[in-house]
């Protein structure tokens, strides 16, 4: 991959998240298990992914008296993409002040052209030009939900547009970068190649599946 490239996309290679990473991997590994793990790793994306936002100064009182804060000064839109995005919105909501606002995108891979096909969305007409959107996906392949979200954005002229997921192929970075090439990209493993029927390989699967035990 293009050095130039790589400046977009951060890897989180923290040893805690890798080792969440394979437990995500294992085919062995059980449904309760993979949603608690997916949790636990959405978590550490969600706090990568979100380093850069600005903050301004705010006071508070400890127990023992006044000490200086902060309080995040963005404008942040979380972006899950149905249905597997979902529990990297729980995370990033969860990390977050409550002013963050979260925006569904219902997309689904046909099984056999591999094109998303949009099913959900409900977007305002506008967002303030400071917005900053984090599109959620755990999984990005040829790369086309992923597009398919941030084009949403793109139109809506926000600041900037993060893409987070646990993986992502080498054809899926390479595809949405080409559109979109102000994107940044944080996932936790960049994965070999992916296979005739558009799955990441080595991957983990079907991220939704696994996730929702269908
Ligand atoms: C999966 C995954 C991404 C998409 C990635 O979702 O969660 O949204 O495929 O593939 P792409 O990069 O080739 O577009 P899917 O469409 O299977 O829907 P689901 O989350 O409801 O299972
Ligand atoms: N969607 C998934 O859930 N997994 C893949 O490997 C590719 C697309």
């Amino acid at each position: 991959m293009k050095s130039s490239t790589m400046t977009n996309v951060h890897v989180v290679d923290h040893p805690l998240s890798q080792q969440i990473l394979t437990r995500l991997r294992d085919y062995q590994t059980p449904t309760s298990e993979f949603r608690r793990r997916a949790a636990q790793l959405s978590h550490f994306l969600a706090y990568e992914a979100m380093r850069d936002l600005n903050m301004r100064e705010s006071g508070v009182e400890t127990p023992l008296g006044p000490a200086k804060g902060v309080v995040l000064s963005d404008y942040v839109v979380i972006a899950p993409i149905l249905r597997a995005g979902l529990i990297l919105a729980e995370a990033a909501q969860d990390i977050m002040p409550s002013t963050a606002r979260v925006y569904h995108i219902g997309l689904k891979r046909d099984e056999e052209t591999l094109q998303a096909i949009t099913y959900y969305t409900k977007l305002p007409d506008k967002l303030p030009s400071e917005s900053h959107v984090y599109v959620l996906d755990p999984m990005l392949a040829t790369g086309g939900s992923a597009a398919a979200a941030i084009a949403m954005f793109a139109r809506l002229e926000v600041k900037t547009i993060h893409l987070v997921s646990f993986l992502a192929a080498p054809e899926g970075i390479k595809a949405v970068l080409e559109k979109f090439p102000d994107l940044k990209i944080t996932t936790a493993a960049i994965d070999d190649h992916l296979n005739e029927n558009g799955y990441i390989v080595p991957g983990l699967g079907d991220a939704g599946d696994r996730i929702f035990g269908t």
